[in-house]
C-alpha cells in the first residue's frame, strides 16, 4: 500500500510533497523518497524508514519548521516539479536502492508507482538483452526503463506505449528532465487523482495528499494517461483516443479526507479489501500455476518431514487461521491444530522440531500471541509469524515471516486484515500443497486461476450487496440476539461474523456449528431471532439446507449468504444474500463480506462509533 505524490507548478515544491507524503503515511511503508527537477537535472533522496529518515537525509530535521530553502537536496533555483512515494515493499527488500523514485539508465527518467507490475520478468529480461541496466531489484524501476525505451521525444507518448506493455495493476507518475513543466502518469487497478489549482496541478494516489493545496479534482479510470501541467490535465486512453472529463469539487473536511469520503474508517476499510488482497497475494503468484512462498526460506527437506502445522492466534486473526486450517487440510493434506493463544501458552502444550507454528496477528504485538510463539520456538519448533506490520515483535520473534499488505487498519474492528489474512493462508496452503507434491498439478492451477479473481469478486460482491444488507440491518437493528450457523467452511465466517456484530453493535451473538446446533441453541430460536446461515455452495451445502428448515421450523427469520447461481437456498431462506461463484474453499473470504457490512449497519443504525468500540482497543504500533 505506497503512496504517490507530484506536483507541478510555479511553488518550490520539495516541501509540498514531504508534506503530501505524510498525509498518506497511514496507508503504511517501509521507505520513502522524493526527485527534484531543476535546471534540467534531476536530484533523488531516499531513505529506509519512517519519513523523519527522509526529512534528514534532504536536510530537514523533524523539529524545523519547514522552509522553503536549505537542505543538501535542494537545487538552486528550487524545483518547481517533483514527485514523492512512500514504498511499501514488494519486490525486492528493504533498501535504499529499492525505495522510489527510480531512474532510466540515462537519469533523465523518473517514476514513482504504486501496485505491480506482473510481467516484470520478461520485460526485465527483455530490456536487458537490449543493454538497459539496473539499479534496483524492483519491478517499478521496469517502467522508468520502458519508458526510456519509447521516447522519442514526447514524453506522453512513451508513457502510452510503455503502458501498453505492462500486466499488472499499478498506478504510476513519470517525469523527465527535458520537460521541466510536464508529469505523465497512468492507471491501472490502482487509485490516482489529479488536483487542480491555480496555476500548478498535483497528481496523489489519494486526495488527502494535496486536500490543503486544493479541492478540484479529476479522477482517473483504469486504462487512461493523464498528461499533467501548470495549467491542467489532459487526459487520454490508452489507443490515444482524448478523454472529456469534468472537474469535481472535494467537499470534504480534512477528517473525512482521511476517510476517503466514507463517514468511517471501518466502512473504507471494507472498501479498501480488494486492495488489501490484491496486494497481498499478487507478487506471490508468479505465474498461472505455482504460488511463490520462497520467500519464507523453510528448506525443502523440513517440508517432507512436517508432522503437522499448529496456529495460534486471537480474535479474528484466530478466524482467518480457521478459514486456513480447511484449505491447508483439504489441499497439502497436512494437519492442522487451531489454538486461541491465551489458552496455547499456559497448556504446557505438546509441540516439536517437526512441527510449523503459525502465529497470525495483524499488528504483531499482541501478548497472548507472542507468548504462545515464543514458548513454541524454545521447544524447537519453527515459528511463522503472519502479521501485517513490518518491524513488529512478532517478525523478531519468528524464524520467518509472510506478511499481509492491508496498510494500516486505523478500525478497531479488523475487517481489511482479516481478508488479506485469509488469503495469506490460502497461499500458504497452495504453496504447501505443491512443495509436497500432495495435490495434482492442474487442480492446484485452478485454484490459483479462481485466487487471482478474487480481489475483483471482493469489489463486485461489495457494491452488488451493500443496499440489500442495509434493508436487512434496518429490519433487524432492534434485535436482541443473533445467531449465526454454519458448517465446515462455512462455520470460520459465522464466527467472524458474530464476533463483528457483537464487537461493534453491542448486540449478544452465538455462532455455531450448524450441526450442534441442536444440542442446546436451538432452545434460543423464536419469531423474533435473526439467523444468519452461510450456505455458499459447498460439498456439504445439503446439510445446511436441513439446518435451514429446522431453524425455520421455529419460525427464526433466516438470512443466509448463498453462491450466484444458486436456487435451493432462497426457497429456505427469508432472505439471501448473493455472492460471486469461485472454488468452494475460497468462498469465506467472499461470504464473511456481507456480514461485515451487516455489523457495519446495525451499529451505525444504533448511532454507535463503529470505529471504536467500547472496552476495545488495537494494538497499533508506529515508530
Ligand atoms: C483486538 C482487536 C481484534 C483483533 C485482536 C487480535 O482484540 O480488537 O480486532 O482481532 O486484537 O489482534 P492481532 O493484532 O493480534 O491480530
Amino acid at each position: 500500500m505506497c503512496g504517490i505524490v507530484g506536483y507541478v507548478g510555479g511553488r518550490p515544491c520539495r516541501d509540498l510533497l514531504v508534506a503530501g507524503l505524510e498525509k498518506l503515511e497511514y496507508r503504511g511503508y517501509d521507505s520513502a523518497g522524493i526527485s527534484l527537477l531543476t535546471d534540467g537535472h534531476v536530484e533523488t533522496v531516499r531513505a529506509v524508514g519512517n519519513l523523519s529518515n527522509l526529512r534528514a537525509a534532504i536536510g530537514l530535521d523533524a523539529d524545523t519548521p519547514v522552509s522553503a530553502e536549505g537542505g543538501v537536496a535542494v537545487a538552486t533555483p528550487p524545483a518547481t516539479i517533483g514527485l514523492g512515494h512512500t514504498r511499501w515493499a514488494t519486490h525486492g527488500r528493504v533498501t535504499e536502492e529499492n525505495a522510489h523514485p527510480h531512474g532510466d539508465c540515462t537519469g533523465h527518467i523518473h517514476i514513482v508507482l504504486n501496485g505491480i507490475v506482473e510481467n516484470h520478468t520478461e520485460l526485465r529480461r527483455e530490456l536487458s538483452e537490449s543493454g538497459h541496466a539496473f539499479s534496483s531489484e524492483t519491478d517499478a524501476e521496469i517502467v522508468a526503463h520502458m519508458i526510456e525505451k519509447h521516447y522519442d521525444g514526447d514524453l506522453t507518448e512513451a508513457v502510452r506505449n510503455a503502458f501498453a506493455e505492462l500486466r499488472g495493476h499499478y498506478a504510476f507518475v513519470a517525469m523527465h528532465a527535458d520537460h521541466p513543466d510536464v508529469l505523465v502518469a497512468a492507471r491501472q487497478e490502482c487509485p490516482l487523482i489529479v488536483g487542480v489549482g491555480e496555476g500548478e496541478t498535483f497528481v496523489a494516489s489519494a486526495i488527502p495528499a494535496f486536500l490543503a493545496e486544493t479541492r478540484d479534482v479529476l479522477g482517473l479510470k483504469n486504462g487512461e494517461i493523464v498528461t499533467v501541467t501548470p495549467e491542467g490535465a489532459r487526459i487520454v486512453e490508452v489507443d490515444g483516443t482524448p478523454v472529456e472529463r469534468e472537474i469535481e469539487e472535494v467537499t470534504w473536511d480534512e477528517e473525512a479526507a482521511e476517510k476517503g469520503g466514507y463517514s468511517t474508517f471501518m466502512l473504507k476499510e471494507i472498501h479498501e479489501q480488494p486492495d488489501a488482497v490484491a496486494e497481498t497475494i499478487t507478487d506471490r503468484i508468479p505465474d498461472a500455476d505455482s504460488v511463490d512462498l520462497s520467500e519464507l526460506e523453510i528448506s525443502q527437506e523440513f517440508l517432507n518431514d512436517l508432522r503437522r502445522i499448529v496456529i495460534v492466534a486471537c480474535g479474528t486473526s484466530y478466524h482467518a487461521g480457521l478459514v486456513g486450517r480447511y484449505a491447508i487440510e483439504q489441499w497439502a493434506r497436512v494437519p492442522v491444530e487451531m489454538d486461541i493463544a491465551s489458552e496455547y501458552r499456559y497448556r504446557d502444550p505438546v509441540v516439536g522440531t517437526n512441527d510449523l507454528v503459525v502465529g497470525i496477528t495483524q499488528s504483531g504485538e499482541t501478548a497472548d500471541t507472542l507468548a504462545a510463539m515464543r514458548l513454541a520456538r524454545e521447544r524447537g519448533a519453527k515459528v511463522m509469524a503472519l502479521t501485517n506490520v513490518m518491524g513488529s515483535q512478532a517478525t523478531r520473534d519468528a524464524d520467518t515471516v509472510l506478511y499481509t499488505r492491508a496498510g494500516l487498519e486505523m478500525g478497531v474492528a479488523a475487517t481489511k486484515t482479516f481478508t488479506a489474512q485469509t488469503a495469506a493462508m490460502y497461499l500458504l496452503g497452495i504453496w504447501l500443497a505443491q512443495s509436497r507434491d500432495a495435490w495434482p498439478p492442474e487442480k492446484i492451477a485452478e485454484v490459483i486461476a479462481e485466487l487471482k479473481g478474487i480481489p475483483s469478486k471482493i469489489g463486485t460482491t461489495l457494491a452488488s450487496v451493500e443496499e440489500r444488507v442495509r434493508a436487512i440491518a434496518r429490519s433487524h437493528a432492534e434485535a436482541r440476539f443473533f445467531l449465526y450457523l454454519g458448517r465446515n467452511i462455512g462455520l470460520p465466517v459465522c464466527l467472524e461474523g458474530a464476533l463483528k456484530m457483537k464487537e461493534i453493535s453491542y448486540i449478544p451473538t452465538d455462532a455455531y456449528a450448524a450441526g450442534e446446533m441442536k444440542h442446546g441453541p436451538i432452545a434460543l430460536l423464536d419469531e423474533s431471532t435473526p439467523v444468519v446461515c452461510v450456505a455458499t455452495d459447498s460439498p456439504i451445502l445439503e446439510k445446511v439446507l436441513s439446518n435451514i428448515a429446522e431453524v425455520r421450523a421455529r419460525g427464526a427469520d433466516v438470512i443466509a449468504i448463498a453462491t450466484e447461481g444458486n436456487t435451493q437456498v432462497a426457497e429456505v431462506a427469508d432472505q439471501t444474500l448473493y455472492v460471486p461463484k469461485t472454488d468452494w474453499v475460497l468462498q469465506p473470504i467472499l461470504a464473511v463480506l456481507p456480514l461485515q457490512l451487516l455489523a457495519y449497519h446495525v451499529a451505525r443504525l444504533n448511532n454507535l462509533n463503529v470505529d471504536q468500540p467500547r472496552n476495545l482497543a488495537k494494538t497499533v504500533t508506529v515508530e
